[in-house]
């Protein structure tokens, strides 16, 4: 309302003017008009006049006769008076009316004019005109026209223009009121949808939620204002924090309000298997994604859904699928999700082992992609997402879809579940758009990726091909300054968010001392105690780098000779996915080259590889990292690899030395390790022998350095990060559907 005062009184005082300068213009032409029609009118009735005028003035008895006549044309309502005067001057009639100042003698009509005088009835329109008679001139005839019509119909227009102005001022003032109004009202909802987040979200709807041209500008700096006030109150509230499970607690506790939180990963983190007859073991599966969730998850509680592959499994479940886990201290339980072989063989080995891992590894292993497998890839996810819907005991629950095995699940998810809060996290690279192009059903998994709220790789890299990938084959909104993308109406954050180990690790509680750890894997080996040790610990996979390893240490020990029977490198490989031709013939080239190396340099007693094909559990892990000189991993290409964090972790005593291929996400945060391309072999040998040669102190500076960074960017805080993200896509979620409607409550996930 002030904004339209502040519009109309200028308005107002713009008419007023405008109204005070014609006003006075339209009375002077007004009267000019007028005069010039008694003028005519004074001319029409001296010509019709005429004759009659000249005999009655001539005839010398007719003077009666000329009084009537001239006493009849006054009678016209607006002629007020005539006279008549001889051409010497004297005047021969006036009717009664004719003013007394008026002589026929007067200058004012010395010619034939008109003029306005001013006598005291009013003003008069003063007329003398000649007559003549056959080119004699026989007086004058002073007619003399009231006047007085005049200034009424003056004012009487003055009146009406005043009117006329003040309409056209109310009409213009309302259309004003009313147009400022509308869009004062658009500007204030927009305003608000600015505050409120709707239009800065930009990943929402993208068509709907887009602010007015007008406001285009402000939305941008807004936008801007709003990201950079989360990323500095996320940066803050990540950097004042101590990650560790209370924190999580924290976040679940505070930011979600206890919601629900459920994973799913294909890995369980316990399998019960079933040996020696009917004794039930309990295994810790070699999986980077159940090393970092499992303590994620003792904080969160929750339920983990994933495949229950363990001989045992059906045996310890309850009614419901449901098993309590860690045995030993039961804090959240597993929902185990049952497959037939045939499902296994299409869903697990088929399409997410043959197709999608080396898909989506650089490690020059054709993927093999059949339709069987991708139809039972498609079933099992959807069995997957009905096993979710069954699980949420709200209808807004927090999902944390995990890995390549559920590319599909967060969209079938999102069918059933509108509100949920879905966070997918792919553990393993994205590829260049060139390569992730050649899945025949590349679109299918784009499109089922993006029904997550929250996308999240190890590094900006990933995050970045992934753009690249959604750019090329989708009709998407890829916004590379909010990190998001918008697909089908719906908004994606896509985020780094580099996983770690928990901070301390469990493992080391267990452990002895590093001097006793070195002693008893030296004593188990059956090495002599002054043995230099490097290990490696992966599954047995060919993206690992394991043969490039070996020949490392072969290379070392053609090139420096003193390390025989000085050196030895213990591989411990865990059996993985083995009914796999690639990784059964994988499995047979690891174990030829070994045999050879340590056929060419080996000695009796000494064997420079010691290659243990079989599962260790996180124990006998953590004892070997702590006996060992140095740990070489080698990936040639790896989403993060954990191993190289936990041997930082397990060197609490800040010695041992990490060799660090560097097509690692790991290699983006430790510098400290020798970063090394595992394809080079000669670069690979001379760091083992750089390693084997560094000094205990530059050890330690390295070592420290890199524990403290592993201890501060720790598990719990990679999924603080992440359920941080959720809470505030909630919170904004809700602040919407407050303002907005239920509508929004579904653009905000
Ligand atoms: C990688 C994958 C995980 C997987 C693990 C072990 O780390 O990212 O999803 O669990 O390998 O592989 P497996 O096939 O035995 O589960």
């Amino acid at each position: 309302m002030r904004l339209s005062l502040r519009f109309l009184l200028p308005l107002g005082i713009a008419l007023a003017g405008i109204a005070y300068a014609v006003i006075p213009l339209v009375d002077r032409l007004a009267l000019q008009w007028f005069v010039r029609d008694l003028d005519i009118r004074a001319a029409l009735i001296t010509n019709a006049t005429q004759e009659s005028l000249a005999g009655l003035v001539r005839d010398e008895a007719g003077e009666q006769k000329l009084s009537r006549f001239l006493d009849r044309i006054v009678t016209d309502e607006r002629v007020y008076a005539v006279g008549l005067c001889a051409s010497d001057g004297t005047r021969l009639y006036a009717t009664a009316s004719f003013p007394r100042t008026i002589d026929c003698s007067s200058s004012v009509l010395d010619d034939d004019r008109h003029r306005v005088l001013q006598i005291p009835t009013g003003p008069v329109h003063l007329s003398v005109n000649s007559i003549t008679w056959e080119g004699e001139a026989l007086g004058k005839l002073i007619i003399l026209h009231d006047m007085s019509f005049v200034e009424r119909r003056s004012a009487d227009t003055k009146e009406y223009l005043f009117y006329l102005f003040a309409s056209i001022a109310a009409v213009v003032a309302l259309i004003t009121v009313v147009i400022a109004e509308i869009s004062w009202r658009g500007w204030i909802s927009s305003i608000k949808a600015l505050i409120s987040g709707e239009t800065l979200l930009r990943a929402p709807g993208a068509v709907r939620a887009r602010p007015p041209r007008s406001l285009q500008p402000i939305a941008r700096d807004l936008r801007a204002l709003v990201q950079d006030l989360e990323m500095q109150r996320r940066s803050r509230d990540e950097s004042q924090t101590t990650w560790g499970p209370e924190a999580l607690r924290r976040i679940l506790r505070e930011d979600l309000k206890g919601d629900e939180v459920l994973i799913v990963s294909n890995r369980e983190p316990y399998i019960h298997v079933r040996r020696n007859g009917n004794v039930v073991e309990v295994q810790r599966p070699a999986s980077g994604l159940v090393t970092a969730l499992e303590p994620v998850m003792r904080a969160c509680s929750g339920t983990w859904i994933a495949h229950g592959a363990g001989s045992a499994d059906r045996d310890t479940v309850d009614a419901r699928d449901h098993v309590m886990v860690p045995p030993e201290r039961p804090s959240y339980r597993i929902r185990r999700v049952w497959l037939t072989r045939e499902e296994e063989q299409g869903y697990y080995y088929g399409f997410s082992n043959e197709g999608m891992w080396p898909l989506c590894h650089i490690a020059h292993t054709r993927p093999v992609f059949r339709n069987e497998d991708w139809q039972e890839y498609r079933r099992v996810n959807q069995r997957f997402a009905d096993v979710v819907v069954q699980e949420a005991q709200t209808e807004d629950p927090i999902v944390l879809v995990q890995d390549y095995h559920f590319a599909l699940l967060p969209r079938m998810i999102r069918e059933q579940l509108p509100r949920a809060t879905i966070i997918t996290f792919w553990h393993i690279p994205w590829p260049n758009f060139e390569s992730f192009g050649i899945l025949p059903w590349r679109e299918e998994i784009l499109d089922g990726m993006l029904g997550s709220s929250i996308l999240g790789f190890h590094t900006q890299s990933h995050c970045n091909n992934f753009f690249d990938t959604v750019d090329r084959f989708l009709e998407a909104r890829v916004d590379r300054e909010t990190f998001s993308v918008s697909y089908r109406g719906d908004p994606t954050e896509v985020r780094r968010y580099p996983i770690s180990i928990e901070w301390p690790p469990a493992a080391l509680r267990n452990q002895a001392s590093v001097a006793e750890c070195r002693r008893a894997v030296r004593e188990r080996l059956s090495l002599p105690a002054a043995t230099r040790l490097a290990v490696g610990v992966d599954r047995l996979d060919y993206t690992k780098g394991i043969l490039e390893r070996f020949r490392a240490v072969e290379r070392l020990l053609e090139l420096e000779p003193r390390w025989i029977g000085q050196f030895a490198f213990v591989q411990v490989a865990a059996p993985s996915r083995s009914t796999i031709d690639e990784y059964q013939n994988f499995e047979a080239r690891v174990r030829e080259l070994a045999d050879a190396i340590n056929v060419r340099f080996g000695q009796p007693g000494y064997k420079p590889i010691i290659l243990l094909i079989e599962h260790h559990d996180v124990n006998q892990v953590y004892e070997l990292y702590r006996a060992a000189e140095l740990c070489y991993v080698s990936s040639l290409h790896d989403g993060m690899n954990l191993v190289a964090k936990e041997f930082i972790a397990a060197r609490d005593d800040d010695q041992g030395v990490l060799i660090l291929s560097q097509f690692t996400g790991a290699a983006r945060e430790l510098a400290d390790a020798l970063i090394v391309n595992p394809y080079d072999i000669d670069q690979a040998a001379a760091a083992l022998h750089l390693a084997l040669d560094m000094t205990p102190e530059e050890q330690r500076v390295r070592m420290r350095s890199m524990r403290s960074l592993v201890q501060e960017f720790n598990v719990y805080r990679w999924a603080g990060r992440m359920l941080m993200d959720a809470a505030r896509m909630r919170h904004r979620g809700r602040v919407l559907s407050r303002t907005q409607g239920v509508e929004a409550r579904t653009m905000i996930r």
